[in-house]
């Protein structure tokens, strides 16, 4: 799974960690590779005192070589957590990759830049989910303003969008400081979302690994 979002801080890390943790969590052995100079997934994970996913760094062009170290190790799934606006990094993520998820927040730059990343994503031939994330909380099931501006932007643009919304909540950071998921906090709104995001992406995952592996 490559997570990618052509704008930097939508929160591809933030997403690409908890569901890395998500599927460790539920007994699946996890490789992450890190493909941001920055290695924020990597020093986030390293905070975990807890077992918890192998993460190496790594660059796009080495990203062949860390799939085959993943399935060497017998990891059940590779998470690659890439970096902004790394175009060739993408790339070579998003072709490698069973599916891509790409991270949005409800904004009109954040939308902007989706629009080009499902752009490569739709020419590579990609199965694909959008995440939107840091959406304000629904008050009463209602959704802000905001977030049925660019739910409708999406649908516009016939993106793919995960029914699991992440919301916008500080237990994230606070989480990931110690390189955990929110699912290993109190906070069940958060749990309960981050859970909601795993079980539709996992089901993505699981068509998306079986179309790959027939035969074309
Ligand atoms: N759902 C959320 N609730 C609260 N804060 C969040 C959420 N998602 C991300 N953040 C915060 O927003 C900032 C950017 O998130 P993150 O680092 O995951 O984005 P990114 O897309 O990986 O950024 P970069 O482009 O720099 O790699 C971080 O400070 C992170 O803690
Ligand atoms: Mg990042």
């Amino acid at each position: 799974m490559a997570v990618v979002a052509l704008k930097g801080g939508s929160g591809k890390t933030t997403v690409a960690t908890h569901l890395a943790l998500a599927a460790h969590l539920r007994g699946a052995p996890v490789l992450v590779a890190d493909v941001d100079p920055q290695h924020s997934a990597h020093d986030l994970l390293d905070a975990r005192s807890e077992p918890g996913p192998d993460c190496v760094k790594t660059t796009g062009a080495k990203l062949l070589a860390a799939q085959f170290a993943a399935g060497g190790l017998q990891k059940d799934l590779l998470v690659i957590d890439t970096a902004a606006g790394a175009v060739e990094d993408l790339g070579e993520a998003i072709v490698l990759a069973d599916l891509v998820v790409m991270v949005v927040r409800p904004t009109l730059l954040d939308i902007a830049g989706l629009a080009r990343t499902l752009s490569i994503v739709r020419r590579l031939g990609k199965p694909s989910t959008v995440v939107v994330n840091q959406a304000p909380v629904a008050r009463e099931g209602a959704e802000a303003p905001v977030v049925r501006r660019a739910l409708r932007a999406l649908e516009y643009m016939q993106a793919p969008v995960a029914p699991a919304i992440v919301r916008a909540r500080t237990i994230y950071q606070v989480a990931l400081e110690r390189g955990r998921s929110v699912e290993e906090m109190t906070d069940k709104a958060a749990a309960r979302e981050v859970a909601a995001l795993w079980e539709f992406v996992e089901a993505r995952l699981a068509e998306a690994s079986a179309a790959a592996a027939r035969p074309a």
